[in-house]
């Protein structure tokens, strides 16, 4: 469902399956989802959940055919990323959509300073000249924050501390002007002070430059302060979907009530547990015929491990996955 008019990718449908060693795991199965023109969708579950896979697909980053499938649709603007050739996806990605990756470190190159890498970048895409194209770098870096960027430009990435190194990457992906941004963990590896920092930049530039955003985190609360919308994902699956407020108002689904009830709020007492849900989420080779949370769910009955739910409208802005929806009550739920 999406709130906007106009979406701006709308993914049907999709399906990613790796060929192993131990054969075949669908990683992403049957997800369907869309986001709006300048619109923040939050994708949220634990680690192992799919939600790398669901973006790297969209960014077509495994493109081996031998070991990955992809089945549904991908549009972006209307067209379908699956059916694009590999000269087209090198196009779109920068131009159309580009990603920040939880490591900025690693996915930024040592050998070469900040600047080269997005004046490379720049003009890989976009006929400018290289006077230009430093000056858009240096202005990128100016746009995510960092003081004195007219130096930084020239600095190594191991001469920048972790959140700048995080904000020269989120330079270097916006430095084409994407329709749609996709962050994946940008903030995992960082402190809370920078965390928070790079997600207010995060909103900033959505405002500022209009951008669709698909913002990935393992964190539910942090899309409380970012996002409009929530996808949560579990095992491949998404499980609930609805507006921020409705999700955090009324949880549907027993994970989402998990992961609520396991934020931190202002009333947890130092050296206080925090919940924990039980267990952990199984690999891909343990999915049975049932639910696929319900080895962890406390609600569970014969009924969630024969049958898998399907992912229904519970009312117009909220969909969940289980069988159960709406008749946990409130006091349970969190
Ligand atoms: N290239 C790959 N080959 C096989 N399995 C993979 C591959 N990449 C991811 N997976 C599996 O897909 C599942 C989802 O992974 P991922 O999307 O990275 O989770 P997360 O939600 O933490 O981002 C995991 O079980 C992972 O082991
Ligand atoms: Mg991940």
């Amino acid at each position: 469902m999406c709130l906007e008019k106009e979406a701006l990718l709308e993914v049907r449908n999709l399906k990613t399956t790796f060929k192993t060693l131990r054969g075949q795991v669908t990683a992403v199965d049957g997800v369907s989802f869309c986001v709006g023109k300048g619109e923040i969708l939050g994708i949220v579950g634990e680690s192992g959940c799919g939600k790398s896979v669901t973006s790297q697909s969209i960014m077509r980053l495994y493109d081996e055919k031998q070991l990955v499938s992809y089945e549904g649709e991908i549009l972006f603007e209307g067209e379908d990323l699956l059916r694009k050739s590999s000269k087209e996806m090198e196009h779109i990605r920068g131009m159309g959509i580009s990603m920040v990756f939880q490591d900025a470190l690693s996915s930024l190159n040592p050998l070469y300073s900040v600047g080269e890498q997005i004046v490379e970048m720049i003009c890989c895409h976009k006929a400018v000249s290289k006077k230009q194209a430093w000056k858009t770098a240096e202005n990128m870096l100016r746009l995510t924050g960092i003081p004195a960027p007219e130096e930084r430009v020239h600095a190594y990435p191991h001469e920048l501390s972790g959140g700048m190194r995080q904000r020269a990457m989120i330079a270097m992906a916006l430095a084409c002007e994407p329709k749609f941004f996709i962050a994946d963990e940008p903030t995992t590896a960082l402190d809370v002070t920078i965390q928070a920092q790079i997600m207010d930049l995060i909103i900033e530039l959505n405002q500022k430059l209009g951008m669709g955003i698909m913002l990935i985190t393992h964190d539910l609360g942090v899309v409380t302060q970012t996002c409009q919308r929530v996808i949560i994902m579990y095992l491949g699956h998404i499980v609930e979907e609805g507006r921020v407020e409705d999700i955090f108002d009324r949880p549907l689904h027993p994970y989402t009530i998990g992961l609520i009830k396991s934020i931190p709020t202002m009333n947890t007492k130092k050296g206080e547990k925090l919940y924990m849900i039980k267990g952990t989420v199984p690999a891909l080779s343990e999915v049975t015929k049932g639910c696929r949370f319900c080895s962890r769910c406390d609600y569970a009955t014969d009924k969630c491990r024969a049958e898998d739910p399907e992912l229904v409208a519970f009312n117009e802005s909220q969909s969940v996955r289980c069988h159960y929806a709406g008749k946990l009550t409130r006091t349970e739920a969190v």
